[in-house]
């Protein structure tokens, strides 16, 4: 399944953030979505979810046209996200967002393993009571576990110590290698770079620079457009 953004235009009210983003991702890669901030990263992963409608372009998932999809339909279709902000129900408990999620037991017990000094025992807690690490670390663990074909994360490692950053790349490439496909935002470029076949650069809601990641100067482009 690949996941294919053409031309896409989105934006709040009558201010347009994306302005004619072209992205896509197949199963078994991961594509890093760089950028400073406030160049649209967050717009970008709505608009792919159906959070924000796109004005302008198209999405489409597998052979669908998914567009005017609400977000809910894209889920049933494959398509995951692990959001920037509000990333668990944070009024459930632990538990309970493991729950709906649609993981069974096993798929629980594996979330929590995933990063056990954060989350092991911690199942009766409120969600909205972990850390914002902690936070991260559940919506990223739901998110693999569920079974979607493509993901879509809006800065995973935000708030998350160093060791839990290598556990998290850790479990993105072992997903990766059995066919998930992730666009990965990511300002931890260390990670994108350890982990990226391809990287896009967005810059005031346009994609600037792109390539894939054995590409010689791929890392000086790339540092071009970050630095301030
Ligand atoms: N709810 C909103 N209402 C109005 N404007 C918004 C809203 N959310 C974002 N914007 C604007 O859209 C632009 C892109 O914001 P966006 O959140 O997509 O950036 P970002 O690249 O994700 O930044 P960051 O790295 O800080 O997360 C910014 O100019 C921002 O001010
Ligand atoms: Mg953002």
């Amino acid at each position: 399944m690949r996941l294919q953004a053409t031309g896409l235009e989105a934006g709040y009210g009558a201010v347009p953030a994306l302005h004619g983003v072209s992205v896509s991702v197949e199963q078994g890669e991961i594509v890093a979505i760089v950028g400073r901030n406030g160049v649209g990263k967050t717009t970008l992963i709505k608009a792919l979810m159906g959070l924000l409608p796109a004005t302008s372009g198209s999405v489409r998932l597998g052979g669908n046209d998914v567009t005017r999809w609400p977000p809910s339909r894209r889920v049933r279709a494959g398509l995951r996200a692990v959001y920037q902000e509000r990333a668990v129900f944070s009024e459930l408990t632990v538990r309970d967002n493991l729950r709906l999620n649609g993981l069974d037991a096993s798929a629980q017990a594996d979330v929590l393993e995933m990063f056990p000094d954060s989350l092991i025992g911690r199942d009766q807690q409120r969600a909205g009571t972990l850390s914002g690490g902690e936070q991260k670390m559940l919506a990223s663990g739901c998110a693999l576990r569920a079974g979607a074909s493509i993901l879509v994360m809006d800065e995973p490692t935000e708030g998350l110590q160093p060791s839990n950053v290598d556990l998290l790349g850790k479990h993105l490439s072992q997903a990766r290698d059995d066919g998930l496909g992730v666009i990965l935002v990511e300002q931890h470029l260390a990670l994108a770079t350890s982990l990226a076949t391809r990287f896009v650069v967005l810059e005031k809601g346009e994609v600037v620079a792109s390539g894939h990641a054995d590409e010689p100067d791929i890392h000086e482009r790339i540092a071009t457009h970050l630095v301030i």
